[in-house]
């Protein structure tokens, strides 16, 4: 199958030399997209700035910055995919204006004004078809209720549900909840084991029975 799987975080520009992100390693991403080339997928990683190296099987590596990036890529390869496993860490804000030049220290408060950026995964939603969709939730209370609401809200066949603590580990645990309302408590574990049981559950949705 043609897997498409994000990851690592986006980065938001504030001017020249100073941006909006998050914690993301990538990870997670990175041993997802691992684990489906392993597994004999042919798979697009799509990756926000992160250090890693491209793991060996990936067929192709997009790399993205900004959360508009991102939705480009998706527009162009989800289409053709069979499998998204959405776990880049999506900014959910942008500054509403990019500065040209290096902003100056001032005396006194500044304030930063901030616009929404897309939601991506429910941006696809309307155009899912038969494809499958997996999404991650980083929550760090009411986990599970969270969790739950963004699958149902994002159109997702499955929600692996994160703690803040995984991130930048190379262990961690994971609850998966699927469509159907089973949820399974993976880990603790490497995140090689943990995606692999992703990348499985995948094809299971996929090609049921
Ligand atoms: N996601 C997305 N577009 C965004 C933000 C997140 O597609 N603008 C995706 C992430 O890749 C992840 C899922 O949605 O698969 C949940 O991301 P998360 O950050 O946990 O949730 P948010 O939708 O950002 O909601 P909140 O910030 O309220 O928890």
């Amino acid at each position: 199958m043609r897997f498409v799987v994000t990851a690592g975080p986006t980065r938001e520009p504030l001017d020249p030399v100073r941006y909006l992100s998050n914690a993301s390693s990538g990870r997670m991403g990175f041993a997802l997209a691992e684990a489906a080339a392993r597994r004999g997928h042919e798979v697009v990683l799509v990756a926000g700035p992160v250090a890693l190296e491209t793991p060996s099987g990936v067929a192709r590596r997009l790399d993205v910055v900004t959360a508009r990036d991102l939705q480009g890529v998706l527009a162009e390869e989800v289409p053709s995919c069979d499998v998204l496993l959405m776990c880049a860490a999506v900014c959910d804000y942008r500054p509403v204006e990019v500065v040209e030049h290096k902003i100056k220290r001032e005396p006194g408060v500044w304030q930063l004004t901030l616009e929404p950026n897309p939601d991506l995964l429910a941006e696809l939603a309307p155009r899912k078809g038969d494809r499958i969709f997996i999404g991650f939730a980083l929550e760090s209370e009411n986990g599970e209720v969270n969790a739950r609401a963004k699958l149902e809200r994002k159109g997702l066949d499955a929600i692996a549900l994160n703690a803040p603590a995984n991130i930048g580990r190379s262990t961690g645990r994971l609850t998966v909840i699927r469509r159907d309302g089973e949820t399974l408590e993976q880990g603790p574990a490497s995140k090689a084991v943990l995606a692999e049981g992703l990348v499985r559950l995948a094809e299971e949705l996929a090609s049921p029975g």
